[in-house]
């Protein structure tokens, strides 16, 4: 069966993941990408902004017998307080499912964690970011990313879009981006 942008973007950043790399989820949430992290990565930081996210994530790891993990209840946009340097990241962007759907994802915000996470990304590192855009101001943060992944420079980077074409309604599609030099 072809593939979901979910699926094609953890296997987009295990390929550059082992035993002794550093990886970043920048929006926590229920802590599924957090958790795929922990099992390939030697360390993780995880962040998110509501200690819900938190809570439920160290629970999620405490069950795997994940010890690996640093959880920050802060914004991505403050990643660099807490780490300099990661092999792989990803961003999940919108809201925490099932919960309270104003606490979403910003483009500011978002950007600011993006180029910083891009500033810390070794050579060879990769990026993926999940783009939920169906909810209120996600046609903006959709937008404001496209225009930021687009315009980063091609010797240093390399990017992909992998998106449904025929699906109704608003389909979360994928950002992928490799750092060359
Ligand atoms: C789509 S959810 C993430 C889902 C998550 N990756 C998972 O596996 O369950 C987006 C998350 O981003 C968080 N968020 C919003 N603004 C943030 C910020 N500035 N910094 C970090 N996290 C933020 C929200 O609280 C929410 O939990």
């Amino acid at each position: 069966m072809i593939k979901k942008p979910l699926d094609l973007s953890h296997e987009f950043l295990a390929e550059v993941l082992d035993a002794n790399s550093t990886a970043l989820d920048a929006t926590m949430g229920n802590g599924h990408d957090t958790i795929f992290l922990a099992r390939l990565a030697k360390d993780v930081y995880a962040f998110d902004i509501q200690e819900e996210a938190v809570m439920q994530t160290k629970k999620r790891l405490q069950e795997a017998g994940l010890t690996n993990v640093q959880l920050i209840l802060d914004g991505h946009e403050h990643l660099d307080r807490y780490l300099d340097s990661i092999n792989a990241a990803i961003f999940n962007l919108g809201y925490l499912p099932k919960t309270d759907k104003s606490i979403t994802t910003k483009p500011a915000t978002t950007l600011q964690a993006l180029q910083k996470a891009l500033d810390c990304l070794q050579i060879g590192g990769r990026v993926a970011l999940m783009v939920y855009h169906g909810h209120r101001g996600g046609a903006e943060e959709k937008d404001a990313v496209l225009t930021f992944v687009k315009s980063l420079p091609q010797t240093q980077y390399s990017t992909m879009l992998y998106q449904p074409l025929n699906q109704i309604n608003t389909p979360p599609f994928l950002i992928m981006i490799e750092k060359l030099k």
